[in-house]
């Protein structure tokens, strides 16, 4: 949900932001904008659009200056347009500032700064900040002094980057919102995350909530929203920037779809003894997550029940402070790629205040859900910049695996997945059957019912074709009178212990005219089926790994042949971060 970076140093900051800003466009694309304190005085370029687009338009790297920052905008409060891209400045221009996150109470602020004069050029929340600042600077605060007021007097949340002509200074603070400082020689960066400083630095300090910081040339210092300079300790990463390239592929999705035969063998040496034991002292269990992340919560609790007869809870996460009641007994573990999910960092909030512990499985080291678990297990995935999650997926899977089966040898798994690869060829004629259909219905049982909601989610989040997935006895109850003609179904129909119930279901669809599409290790399903996806056979307890990679490509190709950017659908972001 928007991106934020700034720099301050002795290079052209114009340049580091619009590279940076590239990268963070998967936090949100509708409009972007830079604004850099040139020799001539303050510079705004902004516009709707994407971040080359509009930088062509407008030659954002153009612009002279050592001290800049830049945005690029998910849309809450107003519609995409030239005015409501960030920054903002105040009435005299001199004061920019960028803003991810929402205000709640900017109506009530704005409408007390219209009455002292002040004038507004947007439909945004955001807008107000630059304005506040000018407003105690007027009063006779300097900037940091005015900067902290201001926070002060916001509700909601925010990632806030802001600057002032001719002082060499940025000015940032988050609540609920992420924010990292890169730390280099000679030059200070902020970014919404790490992966947009990286070719720079490898340094960082994860902004932590209700923190300051100012950065400058000579170094960043710390402090809380009250102004008292604190200590930070910086961490080093060793991601490489490529790791962030598409690598020769199309697109981020399809490099991070093969990407996964590699980095499950990472995920599957991550250590989870502590995890692990963790586990193992609770009885009472839940786990919490949104999108592709709860459907891996899904996962953990269908082995969980079926293979070690330990019933948990999977909560959509949004969903989990109304419904749950955890305390000082629950175990919650909260399953988030980014560790910046809103959603679930609110349920988190929740399960803290009753006194339950916290596990955290997060791709992303310092991300705000770490610092609020009681013990972490990382992805270990590499950066995921596609929208659609596929390898932090089954990294997730992998992970959970090993938190639920401490004893197994998984080292087939990485072969799982590089068969399945081999399926793109076959696939990608497959998507040419989907792509003129306007809803397409994934079934499953058993363990398959996660992955078909997974397939589902995947294919309508980047097909815009209507998706919907059910066990597969549930047809029968609603969902079959849309089965007519021709509608696809997805059918994943492994050989195991659900085989024969899911032979039924292809057999219902296949009377009403359904396009049956399965993925089989039978003759007999691949017999009734109008396509057969071969799956190889491997161990019923391993199939999600199978089933879920030619899923993966389904959605990516039909997306394509859609003539969709399926690293960014529309309406949505990688990095969830508003309720
Ligand atoms: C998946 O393809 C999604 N784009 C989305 O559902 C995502 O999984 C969800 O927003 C949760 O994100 P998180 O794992 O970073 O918390």
């Amino acid at each position: 949900m928007c991106g934020i970076i700034g720099y301050v140093g002795g290079k052209k900051a114009s340049e580091i932001i619009y590279r940076g800003l590239k990268t963070l466009e998967y936090r949100g694309y509708d409009s972007v904008g830079v604004v850099v304190d040139t020799p001539k005085g303050m510079e705004l370029r902004k516009g709707k659009g994407m971040v080359e687009e509009v930088s062509e338009a407008l030659q954002f790297t153009s612009m002279d200056g050592t001290t800049g920052i830049g945005h690029t905008r998910w849309a809450t409060h107003g519609v995409a347009c030239k005015e409501n891209a960030h920054p903002h400045t105040d009435c005299t221009g001199k004061i920019a500032s960028v803003h991810n996150g929402v205000i709640e109470n900017y109506q009530e602020l704005k409408e007390g700064l219209k009455k002292k004069g002040h004038k507004f050029s947007s439909e945004t929340d955001s807008e107000i900040f630059a304005h506040l600042v000018e407003d105690e600077k007027k009063a006779g605060k300097d900037t940091f002094q005015a900067f902290l007021a201001s926070l002060k007097k916001l509700k909601g949340s925010f990632a806030i980057a802001l600057l002032a002509e001719g002082e060499r200074k940025i000015y940032v603070a988050r609540k609920n919102s992420p924010l990292v400082i890169g730390l280099g020689k000679g030059e200070s960066f902020a970014a919404s995350d790490m992966t947009a400083m990286l070719e720079h630095t490898k340094d960082f300090v994860p902004l932590g909530e209700m923190e300051a910081a100012v950065l400058e040339t000579g170094g960043v210092k710390f402090y809380s929203l009250e102004g008292k300079e604190i200590q930070k300790t910086p961490m080093h990463v060793d991601w490489s920037p490529d790791m962030a390239e598409k690598g020769g592929y199309a697109h981020f999705m399809l490099k991070e779809i093969y990407d996964q035969k590699h980095f499950v063998y990472e995920s599957l040496a991550t250590d989870v003894s502590a995890a692990n034991a963790l586990i193992s002292r609770y009885k009472s269990v839940h786990i919490t997550a949104c999108g592709t992340s709860y459907h891996a919560a899904l996962m953990f609790k269908y082995l969980s029940q079926k293979y070690l007869g330990k019933a948990c809870d999977a909560i959509i996460a949004s969903e989990y402070p109304f419904i749950a009641s955890p305390d000082k007994d629950t175990l919650v573990i909260a399953i988030s790629q980014s560790g910046e999910t809103a959603d679930t960092m609110k349920a988190l909030e929740h399960a803290k205040a009753k006194g339950a512990k916290i596990l955290a499985l997060t791709n992303v080291v310092g991300s705000s859900i770490t610092r609020v678990a009681d013990e972490v297990v990382y992805l270990n995935s590499g950066p995921e910049v596609s929208v659609a999650a596929t390898k932090t997926f089954t990294s997730q899977l992998a992970v959970i695996y090993k938190l639920l089966f401490p004893d197994n040898d998984f080292s087939e798994i990485p072969k799982i997945i590089s068969d399945s690869l081999q399926k793109e060829a076959e696939i990608k004629k497959i998507a040419e059957t989907i792509k003129g259909k306007t809803d397409v219905f994934f079934i499953g049982r058993g363990l398959s019912v996660p992955i078909a909601m997974e397939g589902a989610l995947k294919l309508k989040e980047i097909s815009y074709i209507h998706a919907e997935a059910y066990p597969g006895g549930e047809l029968k109850h609603g969902p079959l009178s849309l089965i007519t003609e021709g509608v696809p179904v997805i059918a994943l129909a492994p050989s195991d212990e659900t085989v024969y119930k899911m032979l039924g279901n292809i057999k219902e669809v296949r009377a009403r005219g359904g396009f049956v599409i399965s993925l089989n290790n039978s003759q007999e399903i691949a017999k009734e089926s109008n396509i057969s996806i071969n799956l190889s056979s491997v161990d019923p307890l391993l199939h999600p790994f199978a089933m879920v990679i030619p899923l993966q490509l389904l959605a990516y190709y039909v997306s394509v042949a859609r003539g969709i950017n399926p690293d960014r659908p529309r309406n949505l972001a990688k990095s969830v971060t508003v309720e």
